[in-house]
């Protein structure tokens, strides 16, 4: 079976292949195309430039995904969650082809996409598919707009047990970069620098780490910064190496906070696995930590390989394949995109 993934939730338009034979998964071509150097001058995306890339990529983008391919056996498009105006093109443009083509069309929430992204890694690619067998899990998503913990029974039985109250993490990340003046998108460029830095340099706060829930908060952690940065440096900018500590340091705090809370409800929730999927997975000091306490903790550790922990279509075309039963439900006729989708 191929299924053509497409995905426009935010500022990348994507399309995939991804064959499935028996019980075997292929990613036969991932095209991603980037809007992030358009939406650098303006600091973060700007929906209404986003959408209208979109309009421009997603036909050419599709094309390179099907090359010689003639047309596929079920079409998975995100969506939601994300910015309406970016999803809709996605959506109306999936829409039209299943009618054109005939073929079956099925909707996808973005963060199933990412929880599963690590299915496809590379070594995994032939792998067969039930090895989903090192469930329950619990997932951390991160991304620029979702911060969740889910307890994962099974494709499709989730349960939400933590999520944050206010910033995502990688809008934090964001958020941060921007008052150091280093540009967009900040997750890698935070990250670029905490490597340079002294992560225990500054005692930034660990958010909610003892709270008795499995929610997270990162706005006070962010205005610790915002307030170190103005405290440090009144008239001016801070040395290069004052801002490497201060990227150490406060991706320090975020990852101390989140790999603690996932493990302990990992352990409370008696699970065998803990994965994690989001554009913030790419941060290597995160997996790194979490595959270690996971490991001190007999947990199984799932993480995407770097090509897949952004956004991306493959992992929109896997989880639409999980789903492939709700096609019936879901045809063109009925889709629609949905800013605010939950995924449980
Ligand atoms: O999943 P994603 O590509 O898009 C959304 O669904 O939001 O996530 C994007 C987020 C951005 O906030 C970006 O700064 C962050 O992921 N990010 C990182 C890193 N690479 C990307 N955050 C921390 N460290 C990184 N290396
Ligand atoms: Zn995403």
């Amino acid at each position: 079976m191929i299924i053509l993934g497409i995905e426009s939730s935010c500022d990348e338009t994507a399309a995939a292949l991804l064959e499935v034979k028996g019980d075997k998964f292929k990613v036969v071509k991932n095209v991603v195309w980037s809007q992030t150097q358009i939406h650098q001058k303006y600091g973060g995306v700007v929906p209404e430039v986003a959408a209208r890339q979109h309009v421009e990529a997603i036909m050419p983008v599709i094309q390179e995904a099907m090359g010689k391919n003639s047309k596929p056996d079920l079409l998975a498009v995100t969506m939601g969650p994300g910015l309406i105006t970016s999803l809709s093109v996605g959506v109306q443009t999936a829409k039209t082809l299943s009618y054109a083509w005939d073929v079956p069309l099925i909707g996808v929430n973005h963060l199933e996409g990412h929880l599963w992204s690590y299915l496809l890694n590379r070594n995994q690619q032939e792998a067969k598919n039930k090895q989903i067998t090192n469930l329950p899990a619990v997932g951390l998503i991160v991304s620029g707009g979702h911060t969740e913990l889910i307890l994962v029974k099974g494709i499709g039985k989730y349960k939400l047990i933590g999520q944050t109250l206010d910033d995502a993490v990688g809008e934090a990340f964001d958020k941060v970069a921007k008052m150091l003046e280093l540009g967009y998108p900040g997750g890698p460029i935070v990250a670029h620098f905490a490597a340079k830095g002294n992560s225990s340099a500054i005692k930034f706060p660990r958010p909610m780490l003892t709270s008795a829930n499995f929610d997270f908060s990162f706005s006070g952690l962010k205005t610790a910064v915002k307030y170190h940065i103005r405290d440090m440096a009144p008239t001016g900018s801070l040395s290069q190496a004052h801002v490497n500590d201060v990227c150490a340091s406060f991706q320090q705090a975020v990852i101390e906070v989140l790999v603690a809370k996932t493990i302990r409800a990992a352990e409370k929730y008696k699970v065998k696995s803990v994965i994690l999927g989001g554009g913030v997975s790419a941060n290597e000091e995160l997996t790194q930590n979490l595959k270690l306490k996971a490991n001190n903790s007999k947990l199984n550790c799932f993480v995407p390989e770097k090509w897949l922990t952004g956004d991306n279509a493959a992992m929109i075309a896997l989880a639409g394949y999980f789903n492939k039963q709700k096609s019936s439900k879901n045809n063109w006729k009925i889709l629609d995109a949905e800013a605010n989708l939950r995924l449980v």
